[in-house]
């Protein structure tokens, strides 16, 4: 039986203040849940959240990393920095980073590897934008973010690792994928992978992220390659989190 993970990423939200709110109302009903839980937090609030998820049943982590191992890369932070913050996630490839940081596929597969090389573990982003998925290219997409990956670190590394397929257009935007468009695209994903190494494909964690909400969240998990969730907007209010952790 997989396991399945939800992660909130919090994205640049929060304060000391409120995640201390936040992080105790998840905190409170978290017992319930049956699901892996993590939350990937802005790189400032680490310290905070250690401190108040160790021991919990919650793990953590970051949103992005550096490529590099150190050195002279001003504001960038390294995998290992992550790993002395107690990180067991981070996230790689959002569309965010790759849309406004011109973060490549190349990038993101360097940014993989680094993540991997430091003992964390990788969320992989992948997804198509509105343009692509209407011009039907999805699956063309998806497996040229997938490839970059498999082409630097080969397919195995994939078992230290959890995809999220992120349709751009379902980001923040309330507009979720139907389940139905979510499980072709989750199919997709587990057939190419199982094409290459069928070990790594039954055991792979393939979240689904955009617009998952406590209202929609039972009938998307509930599909057969849709393993968690990759939460905005609805991982910074600890009800609504708490209950895509129970749909799990
Ligand atoms: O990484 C998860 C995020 O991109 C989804 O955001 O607000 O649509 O749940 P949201």
């Amino acid at each position: 039986m997989r396991r399945k993970l939800v992660a909130g990423n919090w994205k640049m939200h929060g304060s000391l203040a409120e995640n201390e709110a936040l992080l105790a109302g998840v905190l409170a009903g978290i017992a319930s849940a049956k699901t892996d839980v993590a939350v990937c937090v802005p790189y400032p609030f680490l310290a905070q959240v250690q401190a108040k998820l160790s021991g919990s049943p919650i793990a953590w982590g970051a949103q992005n990393l550096s490529q590099h191992g150190k050195g002279a890369f001003t504001g960038e932070v390294s995998a290992a920095m992550l790993r002395d913050f107690g990180c067991k996630y981070v996230i790689v490839g959002h569309s965010e980073r790759r849309s406004l940081y011109g973060e490549t596929d190349e990038i993101v597969a360097a940014k993989f590897e680094a993540a991997q090389a430091a003992g964390l573990i990788p969320i992989l982003c992948v997804g198509e934008t509105l343009d692509e998925r209407e011009g039907g290219v999805t699956e063309k997409v998806v497996a040229r973010q997938l490839d970059a990956v498999i082409g630097r670190s080969g397919v195995g590394a994939l078992a230290d690792a959890v995809v999220a397929y992120e349709p751009v257009w379902a980001i923040g935007t309330g507009k979720t994928a139907t389940p139905q468009q979510a499980q072709e695209v989750h199919a997709f994903i587990r057939g190419k992978i199982a094409a290459l190494d069928p070990a790594v494909a039954q055991g792979l964690i393939i979240q689904y992220g955009g617009s998952m909400k406590a209202n929609n969240a039972a009938e998307l998990l509930a599909q057969p390659d849709i393993d968690g969730g990759l939460i905005g907007g609805a991982s910074l209010v600890a009800d609504e989190f708490l209950a895509i952790c129970r749909a799990a």
